[in-house]
């Protein structure tokens, strides 16, 4: 599709709400989940803790540094945080650019002051020199010393088309490459419910070399390239492609280098993947009921969220019990499903973007909850 006609239909739907309400059926009705209820094994979930922001909110990703220090997290405000937790506190770790405004962002959760102040989504420190890299949706690839402060900025375009939502990225820790995605290249982070509405399929999946500094893109054409996470042994990466509820997979090393196939097909929508230290993938879900609300919101017409809410369960309508309330699965390296992490309102509270296993313990992000939380594993 070229730009203008997504505009012009984007436009057209802001306008004929009901119209909206035709695309959501659409697009989902391909959905389907093919597993038996007493295959999945569920976390049993003990010790259930909650680390809470004091100001801002939406700790999308966590990450861990060379030290085993953290996590270190971003939220909506554009600062990335770090856990102390020797004081047992947040502190400001780093800001996104030296053009962001303390005095508009420190605190801010509105959508509209984000292209001002950041939105750091994907976060990974490269082990051997300590620096954490960061997919910012609107400042792009970032680097930041293991000291913090002013992120330098990387990379914003690659062949002239200018990222709009850098969302994700993990790092090959022998070589120090960085794979990253740039979700679309018409909507933004807050009008992502829009571009999996739309099918929306200018997604990239996208290579940063830090050598040479040039980015090269290595899968496009993708509806809504989501999270990212390179496999043990860094032969191939696994991109949730969250617009199709699957995940791709595509090889870096071996006889299949430089092609992709489908990983695993999902019951909701995949967002942030990240690998254990056995060589499996946590992938955080979404039935995508909060991010439609929040679009409904925008509409400015609350009468039909509770019918535009039952309508998508509905529509992603899990029929397996065990697999109802999840909101993350642990993936094999051949793609199946081993676990299930189960939400409700007091344990595991959703929406959630992220799971990162990390010695025993599951770390649990939240795109738009005050907290990081985490959960004893086995
Ligand atoms: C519970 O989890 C927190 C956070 O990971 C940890 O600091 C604490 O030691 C855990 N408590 C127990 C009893 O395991
Ligand atoms: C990487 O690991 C897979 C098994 O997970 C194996 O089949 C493959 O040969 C390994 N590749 C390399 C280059 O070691």
């Amino acid at each position: 599709m070229k730009t203008s006609s997504v505009v012009e239909a984007y436009y057209a739907i802001l306008m004929l709400h009901s119209l909206f309400l035709y695309f959501i059926i659409i697009s989902s009705s391909h959905l389907s989940v093919t597993l038996a209820d007493d295959e999945i094994k569920s976390v049993v979930v003990k010790n259930y803790t909650r680390l809470q922001l004091m100001s801002a909110v939406g700790p999308e990703s966590l990450a861990f540094d060379c030290n085993g220090e953290g996590p270190y997290t971003g939220v909506s405000d554009g600062r990335i945080f770090k856990w102390d937790e020797a004081n047992h506190a947040w502190v400001e770790f780093a800001i996104p650019s030296k053009s962001r405004r303390r005095e508009w962002c420190d605190g801010s959760n509105r959508a509209e002051t984000e292209n001002i102040c950041g939105r750091p989504l994907g976060l990974q420190f490269n082990k051997r020199t300590c620096d954490l890299y960061i997919a910012d949706a609107y400042f792009g690839l970032l680097k930041v010393s293991g000291n913090g402060g002013v992120a330098t900025q990387l990379a914003s375009s690659v062949a002239n088309v200018p990222f709009m939502l850098t969302n994700a990225l993990d790092i090959d820790q022998d070589t120090g490459l960085v794979y990253f995605t740039d979700s679309s290249i018409f909507f933004r982070r807050w009008e992502i419910a829009m571009a999996v509405l739309f099918g929306d399929k200018s997604g990239r999946l996208m290579r940063y070399d830090p050598i040479s500094q040039q980015v090269t893109v290595l899968l496009d054409g993708l509806r809504v390239a989501n999270g990212v996470a390179l496999s043990k042994n860094n032969s191939y990466i696994l991109v949730a492609e969250t617009g199709r509820t699957r995940i791709i997979r595509y090889w870096l090393q071996g006889p299949n280098a430089k092609t992709s196939e489908v990983f695993a097909k999902l019951p909701y929508f995949p967002d942030n993947i990240k690998r254990n230290a056995r060589g499996e993938f946590w992938v955080a879900l979404s039935n995508g009921q909060g991010r439609v609300q929040r679009s409904v919101e925008a509409f400015g017409d609350s009468s039909s969220e509770i019918d535009l809410r039952s309508r998508t369960s509905a529509l992603l309508g899990v029929s397996t019990p065990s697999m109802k309330d999840a909101v993350a699965i642990r993936l094999g390296e051949d793609g199946e499903i081993l676990e299930v992490l189960n939400g409700d309102d007091k344990m595991v509270q959703k929406p959630v973007s992220e799971v990162q296993e990390n010695k025993g313990t599951l770390w649990i992000g939240s795109v738009v909850l005050p907290f990081v939380s985490s959960v004893d594993s086995v």
